[in-house]
Order: C-alpha cells, then structure tokens, then sequence
C-alpha cells in the first residue's frame, strides 16, 4: 500500500506527476475523455506499475498519449488517411492504431507484443502540461481498479485506486466523460474499433477493441509450441527463466513480477526467434502481476495446442 496524495492542477502538481513517472511511477492525471492512469511508455517497468495498480488480470494493449501528429509519427506510421484524421481531430479524444514503426523506443508491454500502437493526441491542458514536463510518450488506460467504470472525477480514481497510486492530480470534472473513439487506419480500410466522442459514420468492426471477447487470436503469440511450468529444458526447448530456474533468458533472475511483466513480449519474441523448434517457460506465481503474465502464457500455449 502507499500513500495516495490528491493534489489540484497547477505547476505544483504537475511538477510533481513528472517526478514520479520520470521514476517509473504511475500518476492519475484528467484528460478531457476520462481521467488516465500515466507512465512513461519507454519504460517497461512504469507500464508493468500501470497494470499492477489496475489490478489487471490480463494484459491488454494501451493507448499512448503524445503531444502532436509530429511526435506520434516518430512511433507511428501513419497514412494519408490517418494524417488526415490527426489535422481534423487532434488534439481531441480520436485514438488511431497504426503500424508501430521499428525504433520507437516503446516498451513492448504497452503494445503486448503487437506490430501495431494505439496513439492519441489529448486535449486536456493537465495531461499536454505532463507531456510537455516529461518530454516522452505517456501510456495511459482509464486511471480504475480492472473491472470498474471509468472515472470522470478525482473522487472516482480515488474510490478505485486508493493505496495503489501515489498522486491523484484534481482538474476537476472531466468534460467529455467518455473513452476516446479508436480507429485502425493499418489495413486498407479505416476500421471502427471502439465508439466514442467523435463519430466518423464508421460500422464497427467485427471484433472492435482488442479487449472484446473472441479477439484472442489478434494477441500476440509466439509461433512455436510453449510449455508451460517448465523446470528445465527438454530437448529442442529454448527454456525461458524466472527466479531459481535459470533458462536461456529469463523473465526476472531476482522474481521480480514487475521486471518479469516488463520483459514478457521481449523473451517471447527472442525465443521465437531462436533456431531451437520449441518454447518452455519457468512456473509464475498466480498472484498480482503474476496473474496476468499467466493469463498471457496460457493464451500462447493454447492457441499453439488448438491451432
Ligand atoms: O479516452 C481514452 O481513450 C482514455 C484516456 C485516458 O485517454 N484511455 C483509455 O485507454 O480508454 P484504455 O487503455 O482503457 O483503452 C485502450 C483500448 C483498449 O480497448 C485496447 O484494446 C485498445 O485501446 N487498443 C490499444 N492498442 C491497440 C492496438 N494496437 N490495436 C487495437 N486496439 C488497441
Ligand atoms: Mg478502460
């Protein structure tokens, strides 16, 4: 548990925020939609806070908060389309998934593994003041404990992440209420993903958001064979560590579940690439963060046995 301070907007608290996520801490903090819970996109282990004070028990992509199209565009590759959307609507609550672009420094955990980042603009002076302090790109989901409504005021985050995050900055009511309308613009077609704010007379598309039901197979999943709760390799296996089972890489040599989280995608992806044919991974502990590393290892091993 810590402390959770409640602070209002202004140069104090946002001075404070940039503290805490330059340090890898997660800071609610409004946007004009809903307020976000924030951390510092770069750093793997400030995106594994974001989770663990959500209380999450699956990873999902997050949407990445920056300044402008220009800075969006060192992460994203954007088309004619999506730079056509980004002059219309931003800064303002439209979210566009595009093709993530090699070398933008996010942590892979952010995007769980995917080739794609969901970017936004926002307009909320607190969450741009915060950018502008931090001089990096911002993750931020909707600033409630997993499985609670979004909140619109400080009272809100406070009720749902008391003793989970350090520092609630108050701007007051938030004027929109409403998660940010998301649109892919990587295929062909511009593709509704989630309804919101801005309505683009768009169908929705089959599946929509990558958290709805049945959208498994849009996961990131390593294309080898896993095993699960491996304690050492057997043959043709690229052992992926934890704790006292050392591997050919490991998650968290110390067991670290937030160090574990944040390298997740990145071991997934490097034992993919290994000539050996198969993947094992070292037993996670079910419990905090440990919950959603397994949601996501069950997810890759099944997929592979179903498939
Ligand atoms: O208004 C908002 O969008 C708020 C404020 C804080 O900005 N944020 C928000 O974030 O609602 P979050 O993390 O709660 O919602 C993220 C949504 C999820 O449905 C997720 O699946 C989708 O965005 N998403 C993120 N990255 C994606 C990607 N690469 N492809 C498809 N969907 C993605
Ligand atoms: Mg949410």
């Amino acid at each position: 548990m810590v402390q959770t301070r409640v602070r209002p907007y202004g140069p104090e608290a946002i001075a404070a925020a940039a503290r805490l996520i330059e340090r890898g801490f997660p800071v609610a903090v409004p946007t004009e939609t809903v307020y976000g819970l924030a951390g510092d996109a770069t750093n793997g282990e400030a995106v594994a806070r974001i989770y663990e004070a959500k209380g999450r028990p699956s990873f999902n992509p997050l949407i990445v908060h920056v300044l402008n199209a220009k800075q969006a565009a060192d992460i994203g590759a954007f088309n004619d389309e999506a730079r056509r959307l980004a002059e219309l609507y931003w800064p303002g609550p439209l979210t566009l998934v595009l093709p993530l672009r090699p070398g933008s420094g996010l942590s892979s955990l952010v995007t769980s593994g995917r080739p794609t980042v969901a970017l936004r603009a926002p307009a909320h002076p607190a969450m741009r003041d915060l950018l502008i302090a931090t001089n990096r790109p911002l993750a931020a989901p909707s600033a409630n404990a997993s499985g609670r409504i979004s909140p619109t005021r400080a009272e809100h985050v406070k009720e749902s992440l008391r003793g989970r995050v350090k520092l609630i900055v108050d701007g007051g009511p938030t004027a929109v209420g409403l998660e940010s309308t998301i649109v892919a613009t990587d295929g062909a077609k511009l593709r509704l993903l989630r309804p919101g704010p801005i309505d683009l007379r768009l169908p929705l598309a089959a599946g929509g958001a990558v958290e709805a039901p049945g959208q498994l197979t849009s996961h990131y999943a390593p294309s080898k064979p896993l095993r699960l709760d491996a304690r050492q390799a057997e043959k043709g296996e690229w052992l992926i560590g934890f704790g006292p089972v050392d591997g050919d890489s490991t998650l968290s040599a110390a067991g670290d579940l937030v160090e574990a989280a944040a390298r997740l995608f990145d071991r997934l992806h490097e034992a993919d690439r290994q000539p050996r044919p198969r993947i094992a991974v070292a037993p996670v502990p079910d419990e905090g963060l440990g919950l959603a590393i397994n949601d996501r290892l069950r997810r890759a091993a099944a997929g592979r046995r179903g498939g």
